[in-house]
């Protein structure tokens, strides 16, 4: 009786049973989850896609080292369990600038206005500041004042002259 060749498939292929887990999006790309449900984002984020931009820092959400947006509104992923995210779309700072990496406007006005001093806070920084250009185009001092994160190097006045250079050049058209 002939022989079937070395790496023919198998003749019956037993189908596996359907992955559970939690999908969700990451800077537009689908994943699924399918670890502890418990495990904070930033964990997976950092362990698991090598999203390393996003910082821990005092992991109690006090200080927005860790910033993300979640369906756009800015959050901290310290204090997220993977279990709440099922179906959303989360932005890290990797996923700010364009597919072919140009930056936007927001990122070009902070290396112009050379806003990063050590550098630990400013992913969350950058998230936090796009999300208030998101919902304040042209915000004024109010709402720079309530940018909540924190920065251990005091590099404010710098990082506040880049998001309204960066409101400046979003009204003028760029990204
Ligand atoms: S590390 Fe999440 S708010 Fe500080
Ligand atoms: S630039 Fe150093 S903590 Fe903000």
């Amino acid at each position: 009786m002939p022989q079937p060749p070395p790496h023919a498939p198998p003749a019956t292929i037993v189908p596996q049973p359907k992955r559970s887990g939690i999908h969700l999006r990451v800077n537009g790309k689908p994943y699924l989850h399918a670890g502890d449900p418990q495990m904070p984002l930033l964990w997976w984020l950092r362990d698991y896609l090598q999203l390393t931009g996003t910082k821990y820092a005092c992991g109690i959400g006090a200080c927005g080292a860790c910033t993300v947006l979640v369906d756009g509104k800015a959050e901290h992923a310290c204090l997220l369990p993977m279990q709440t995210l099922a179906g959303r779309s989360i932005t890290t700072v990797e996923g700010l600038a364009d597919a072919d990496g140009t930056f936007s406007a927001l990122q070009q006005a902070w290396v112009d206005e050379d806003a990063v001093q050590c550098g630990y806070c400013q992913a969350g920084q950058l998230v936090a500041a796009h999300a208030l250009l998101q919902k304040h185009p042209q915000p004024g001092e109010a709402e720079l004042d309530a940018l909540p994160n924190l920065c251990r190097c005091g590099a404010y006045p710098r990082m506040r002259r880049a998001i309204v250079r960066a409101a400046a050049a979003r009204k003028a058209g760029k990204p």
